[in-house]
């Protein structure tokens, strides 16, 4: 049957930011943040930075590059290059299926942000407010599954409008605007946070190892975090990379989504930490950090609610442009296999992830599973597969062409032996470990 013409990016540096934008997101400044805090600090960096050197810069390029050969779906995709019915789509099938574990909690959280920034405008929070009154709105707003779902709804459906507008004018037109404006607030904010009197205890934090806090759990997590952070094992770089046109690159192109978001990420930690030990001590306060921690040492200062307000319109750009890339995987999906328009291919998936993020907002423990769930298993599960697929299925050819004739080239085999050898033997040993089985 004939298909439809592709959407594509109307240009490579299009690509960058859209997948810069899906990328960067509540994963680098929610959640890195108090990973980092709850897992000992800078030995938890470390290994996060090895488990992007190893598994995502490799990962990254091989999931980009299945979807730019395929111009497919991630279902679509394995079945082109696999053949119909092989066991490898099944990889594509959990990418449909975790975008639908991951988008009902990250629409709830980035509701919370929605929420933190209305109760800024509207003079809820007022310089001077304790961390005692922050934490008891925080409280409050967690547990009213009303409020939550309103916000959680709100931002959904700004998701969900994007995502109808397509291509190059929904996903590359607002992340073209988003992302300009979010490295320019964090890097303001960093600035500040380095200013102040705690900064040095922050940055010891964030730079000096303690080995004695490594765990099998906390290198699970940082595997988990680097997968989350980067999009990858779910199809959602796929998606993007089958928007590539045929003559733009997915290794050297995707090189600049790794260093934008782990710059981003450290960023947000240089943000973060400097506040916390100004004003808190407390760094391993988990996912209450940057919604407690930081909005009341925001208002220790003065002239505190305008950075309160700065650093929720960062969180609320990094979480929409994250949060298209979610949905457009399950839109691409419909429409692709199941040749839906796009308005119904966004909407439907659109609700049943309202009604399962509303689910979320009345239990805090199915939250916290979905989030584990996806990072710590699913992600890595569908880079393993994706790696495996890359390495000893793909033709090599295709790899070789996106290499060939750059700068890059020089990187063709060891990314080839990355992504054949060391990426699956690394996410099978870190799983084993964690399961206790060394
Ligand atoms: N990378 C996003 C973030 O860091 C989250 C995400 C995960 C987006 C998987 C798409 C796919 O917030």
């Amino acid at each position: 049957m004939e298909r439809k013409v592709r959407s594509h990016w109307a240009s490579r540096i299009g690509f960058i930011w859209a997948a810069a934008g899906s990328a960067v997101g509540l994963g680098n400044i929610w959640r890195f943040p108090y990973m980092t805090g709850e897992n000992g600090g800078s030995i938890f960096i470390l290994v996060y930075l090895l488990c992007v050197a190893l598994l995502g810069l490799p990962l990254i390029i091989a999931e980009v590059m299945l979807g730019k050969i395929s111009q497919r779906n991630p279902v679509g995709a394995f079945q082109k290059l696999a053949g119909k019915n092989t066991p490898w789509q099944l990889a594509g099938f959990m990418g449909v299926l975790a975008a639908f574990v991951i988008l009902p909690f990250y629409s709830v959280v980035a509701g919370w942000c929605l929420s933190f920034l209305y109760k800024t405008i509207t003079g809820v929070f007022e310089v001077g407010h304790s961390m005692a009154e922050i934490m008891s709105i925080f409280k409050q707003l967690t547990s009213s599954p009303i409020q939550q779902s309103v916000f959680h709804g709100l931002f959904l459906a700004m998701t969900v409008g994007i995502v109808l507008a397509g291509v190059q004018k929904g996903l590359q037109r607002w992340t073209e605007i988003l992302m300009p404006a979010l490295i320019l607030i964090l890097v303001g904010l960093a600035g500040y946070g380095l200013t102040l009197p705690g900064a040095q205890e922050g940055l010891n934090f964030l730079l000096s190892p303690q080995p004695e806090k490594l765990t099998s759990q906390s290198i699970l997590s940082a595997m988990g975090q680097c997968f989350f952070s980067l999009s990858l094992g779910m199809g959602a770089m796929l998606t993007y990379g089958s928007y590539l046109r045929a003559n733009d690159r997915a290794s050297n192109s995707s090189l600049w989504v790794v260093l934008m978001d782990t710059v981003i990420a450290l960023l947000a930690g240089f943000v973060v930490f400097p506040i916390v030990f100004t004003f808190t001590h407390e760094p391993a306060q988990g996912p209450g950090l940057v919604f407690v921690t930081l909005p009341a040492s925001f208002l220790q200062m003065p002239g505190g609610t305008w950075i309160a307000l700065a650093f929720f319109i960062l969180l609320f750009f990094a979480a929409l442009t994250s949060s298209i890339s979610l949905l457009e995987v399950v839109t691409a999906y419909f429409i692709d296999e199941h040749k839906m328009l796009r308005s119904a291919a966004a909407i439907m998936p659109g609700v049943v992830c309202f009604l399962m993020g509303v689910g979320c907002a009345y239990s805090g423990g199915y939250f916290d599973f979905l989030d584990k769930l996806a990072s710590n298993y699913l992600l890595p599960l569908g880079a393993l597969i994706i790696s495996l697929f890359t390495g000893w299925k793909l033709d090599k050819k295709f790899a070789k062409n996106d290499f060939g004739g750059t700068w890059f080239y020089g990187f063709f085999y060891p990314w080839l032996w990355c992504v054949r050898i060391i990426a699956p033997l690394l996410i099978t040993l870190i799983f084993l470990n964690a399961l206790g089985i060394f």
